[in-house]
């Protein structure tokens, strides 16, 4: 178990304030939120409806899973999203509409096929090392950024099979504006204002951002149409998929959105997961040196590949702890489709449910020392024993994360393949801060330095620098 106080890098309030709603409204829980499993923001403040915040397992199950068919997107969410993301997509279609649409991604993420991406993934990965290599030895580097740059490489790859059309450095910075945008879209969406049509700072470059966006995907499309035959990359899929039962493909309005979708949802969350992954193994020295260990024993010289990848258990277990302490997506809504009840308590269909997963994760009745960093919390046998929703970094129930397993393969390929490459380890001063929006990111840069091991060198014995709370 690993402790750091950078761990929980604020101190939650008692009493909700405005400011942390843009700035980090993970402050906004409750300390009792990490002991309870259920509290509602009742009278919060004028014209904010009340919002139930759901922070126990069973309460979620119930939710996400169990009557899952009750619920739907929320309606504070959706007008806070839509806009990055369009209101076409799958993320936002509900009920037959969100059926189909499932069906009709879904095969691009069969377990075969995303296997045979990983060479996909580690040649991503490799760029990325390839450019670290040029650094002076001990270079400081912004993880955040080159883990964006990296899965954003492997999204364009797999989604698209990589496209001259396409303008992957400015799809990248036009999307900072965007992302920029959403937590004061979510202060806009909480006052039941329109966050597409209501001025927040930066709203005009968001939305030259989001159109720049559109037209990017409109572009690619046009151009595959235009280049004919078939492929097999998550694109040509969908361009060929047909819903069995009534005949009917994707219309390009769906089409483009669900290609602005996947490009924005499977590499922000990935980026973000991967460089708090990076982060707590530059912390945390010995689980780091593990990683590395495990790599030359599974793989020796050889690539990360299709036969490989899955036997990095201790690499996934890193993966998974990171996502644990550091949720890419810290909150899943939802909202009733009637008045109901959710466990004992009555909910109203124009009140939003907020699963916590941020508190969840760090329950004090479900978790040991949750703040600590401990990557055997997940071997196994410890996994098994827990709650089954005790842990939802990609959500549970019929809309779970349709790209969990092309995240997980795809995070795996690039930690093994960089750290059995490269050293990384903390900036001494630097300070962290999170700016949480649509996903849970650092406050600007997240720096580490980075130092290119010898391959023959025996790897330097890890020292443990504990800084306890
Ligand atoms: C570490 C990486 C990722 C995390 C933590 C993550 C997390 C999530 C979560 C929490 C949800 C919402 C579940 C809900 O509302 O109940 C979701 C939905 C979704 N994710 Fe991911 N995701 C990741 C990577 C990806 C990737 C790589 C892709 C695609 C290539 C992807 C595509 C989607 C889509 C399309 C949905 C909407 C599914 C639906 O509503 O049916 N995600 N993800």
């Amino acid at each position: 178990m690993f402790h750091d106080s950078d761990f929980l890098p604020f101190t939650p309030r008692e009493k909700p304030s405005f400011l942390a709603v843009t700035r980090n409204y993970l402050e906004n829980y409750p300390p009792a939120a990490y002991r309870s499993d259920y509290f509602v923001s009742e009278g919060l403040w004028p014209l904010v409806p009340r919002i139930h915040y759901v922070t126990g397992p069973e309460l979620i199950e119930e939710a996400l899973v169990a009557r899952a068919e009750d619920f739907r997107r929320d309606d504070l969410t959706s007008n806070a999203l839509s806009g990055p993301i369009d209101r076409e997509t799958l993320f936002f279609a509900d009920g037959a509409e969100w059926k189909w649409q499932r069906r009709a991604i879904a095969p691009a993420f069969r377990h075969e096929t995303l296997l045979a991406l990983t060479p996909d993934f580690a040649a991503c990965a490799r760029a990325q090392a390839e450019d670290w290599r040029e650094l002076t030895d001990g270079a400081v580097v912004d993880v955040m950024a080159a883990m964006s740059h990296t899965t954003f490489a492997v999204i364009e790859k797999a989604v698209f099979g990589a496209s001259e059309a396409f303008d992957g450095e400015g799809f990248v910075a036009a999307l900072r504006p965007v992302l920029g945008g959403v937590a004061w879209r979510l202060l806009v969406a909480m006052f039941g204002l329109p966050a597409n049509r209501t001025p927040y700072p930066g709203f005009l470059a968001a939305r030259r951002g989001a159109r720049f966006l559109r037209a990017e995907t409109e572009k690619l499309l046009a151009a595959r149409r235009a280049s004919g035959g078939e492929r097999r990359d998550i694109l040509g899929l969908l361009l060929s998929a047909k819903d069995p039962e009534s005949g009917r493909t994707m219309t390009d309005a769906e089409l483009i959105a669900n290609l602005h979708g996947l490009l924005l949802a499977g590499h922000e969350t990935a980026a973000v997961a991967l460089a708090w992954t990076l982060w707590l193994l530059a912390k945390d020295q010995d689980s780091q040196q593990r990683v590395r260990e495990e790599v030359a024993r599974v793989c020796g010289d050889e690539e990360i590949g299709p036969q490989t990848v899955e036997k990095l258990a201790f690499t996934r277990q890193v993966l998974l702890e990171a996502m644990r302490l550091f949720p890419p997506a810290a909150v899943i809504g939802r909202q009733p489709r009637a008045d109901t009840t959710l466990g004992a308590h009555r909910i109203a269909k124009t009140e939003p449910i907020y699963a916590l997963v941020w508190c969840l994760h760090r329950h004090e009745n479900l978790w040991d020392e949750p703040n600590g960093f401990d990557p055997d919390r997940f071997a196994p046998e410890k996994a098994k024993a827990r709650h089954r929703y005790a842990y939802l970094p990609f959500g549970a129930g019929p809309r779970i994360c349709v790209g969990m397993s092309f995240a997980l393969l795809e995070m795996t390929t690039i930690v093994a393949t960089l750290l059995r490459e490269f050293r990384v380890e903390t900036v001494p001063g630097h300070r962290l801060q999170l700016a949480p929006a649509l996903t849970t990111r650092p406050n600007g840069a997240l720096p580490l330095r980075v130092t290119r091991l010898s391959r023959n060198a025996p790897v330097r014995q890890a020292e443990r620098h504990t800084v306890s709370h």
